[in-house]
């Protein structure tokens, strides 16, 4: 077999069988095919697609490319959960200690943020003394002391994909359903999960900009989740604008920490319960449930405080630091440099979610390349979100910077200006986009 002949046989449509695409996957792994081939045949499927056979495979491959976490001396099913990635999407940290509330072991491997999408793991890093490199071997100690962990993916997790993906993100092949199936997929399968929810955004802010591709999206993963034998729902949700108020790495913790004391935002509310829920549901815990039932349950764990003990508990077991009062101590403190006013009275239409992701990233919140260092008092809170009625002279949007190490004033600026491009205001009224846009099982 000769790499050659796969990306031709690719580029002129054929199908790939299993040992061909296993033949690929090892000579990424053990970079015995250079990159100048391994870009070709991504431009191929990028443009021919994949079967759901040949996905499966690949996905398949890719999880056994690396270790593969052996999470069996945890009772119990495990549920992983993972997004597509958004803006001040901040679900993680919020549905971590719920769910682990009600004793499912959550063991959670996140990512970094790049480009206008943040990333778990720099969340939790704005906390003081916590730890996100929890090594395989700790995993069952961390989940008996506190019932759930936090870690970043290792190197040896799914080696290939790290690869592949670092190769697309500079051959212009990222957008294709296959390759991004495949790539999130094997994560959670090389992960040890038992059962996977997956949160696919669609907007503006997110990968899949349109309902049609989410849905593709969705279909492909849980076609891969039934070839492996793993249970997955795919819950799709809406990233036209940003989740919640919050944008940036310690004030989306201020939102996680309000959120768990009962306060916050109704939408971010709506996409911690529906993706707790249905992680219940593929437990025990949810047998003879209904889904509105869970729903409350986890609403009700909220109310009780017990969710936000546990998220105190899960700091405190990875080394992080907390306030006499059980809030996080933070790394930085984000200060206000600068609110927006509307100019007119009327309704927010748009609060464009990729261009408040760029404006933060340019404040200092995000990263454009990986070797960037974050601001984590970095970002932006959206006082008004679509649909909201909005008077002249309101509170529109609020800029924040680090005291560490902020941005130049010419980086304000141009965040400035793609604040103002974000926000759109109309004279009539107008309704809010729905959270939830589809709630699919396997
Ligand atoms: N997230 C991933 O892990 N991989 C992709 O290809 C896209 C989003």
């Amino acid at each position: 077999m000769n790499m050659l002949e796969l990306i031709e046989k690719k580029r002129d449509g054929g199908v790939l069988d299993r040992e061909e695409i296993e033949f690929f996957v090892s000579g990424v792994t053990d970079r015995s095919i250079p990159d100048y081939q391994i870009s070709a045949f991504l431009m191929a499927v990028l443009w021919k697609g994949m079967t759901d056979q040949e996905t499966a495979d690949l996905t398949i491959a890719m999880s056994r490319s690396g270790k593969i976490c052996d999470l069996s001396d945890i009772p119990g099913t495990k549920v992983d959960k993972h997004s597509t990635g958004g803006v001040g999407d901040k679900v993680t940290p919020i549905l971590l200690p719920i769910v682990a509330s009600f004793g499912i072991p959550c063991v959670k491997l996140s990512g970094r943020g790049l480009g206008f999408t943040g990333g778990t793991i720099d969340k939790f890093e704005s906390i003081e003394g916590f730890n996100t490199s929890v090594d395989p071997s700790d995993f069952k100690n961390k989940i008996d002391k506190c019932g759930m962990l936090l870690g970043g993916q290792t190197a040896d997790l799914a080696p290939c994909d790290k690869y592949l993906y670092a190769l697309r993100d500079v051959t212009g092949t990222v957008p294709s359903i296959p390759l991004i199936a495949s790539s999130i997929m094997s994560k959670k399968i090389a992960g040890g999960a038992d059962a996977i929810v997956l949160d696919v955004t669609c907007g503006s802010g997110a990968f899949m900009k349109d309902t049609d591709s989410a849905k593709e999206l969705a279909r492909r993963m849980i076609s891969i989740g039934k070839l492996a034998g793993k249970p997955v729902t795919v819950v799709m949700s809406s990233m036209k604008q940003p989740l919640g108020e919050m944008v940036g790495n310690i004030l989306e913790m201020y939102e996680v920490v309000s959120v768990l004391q009962g306060h916050g935002k109704e939408d971010v509310k709506k996409v911690v319960l529906t993706m707790a829920s249905e992680m219940l549901a593929l437990t025990d815990v949810g047998k003879g449930k209904t889904k509105q039932e869970l729903m409350a349950a986890c609403e009700e764990k909220i109310r009780s405080g017990e969710a936000f003990e546990r998220f105190g508990e899960l700091i405190l077991s990875q080394g992080g630091m907390l306030q006499p009062d059980g809030t996080p101590v933070f790394v930085d403190r984000p200060v206000d440099i600068m609110t927006v006013y509307a100019d007119k009275s009327g309704y927010v239409s748009s609060c464009d979610a990729l261009t408040v992701g760029e404006a933060s990233c340019l404040l200092g919140a995000g990263r454009m390349t990986k070797e960037d260092v974050i601001d984590m008092g970095a970002g932006i809170r959206l006082h008004k979100k679509i649909g909201d009625k909005v008077s002249r002279g309101e509170e529109l949007f609020t800029m924040y910077v680090g005291t560490k190490n902020p941005v130049s004033d010419d980086r304000v600026d141009e965040a400035l200006f793609k604040m103002n491009d974000a926000y759109e205001i109309s004279d009539s009224p107008v309704t809010p986009p729905d959270e939830i846009l589809e709630v699919i099982s396997s």
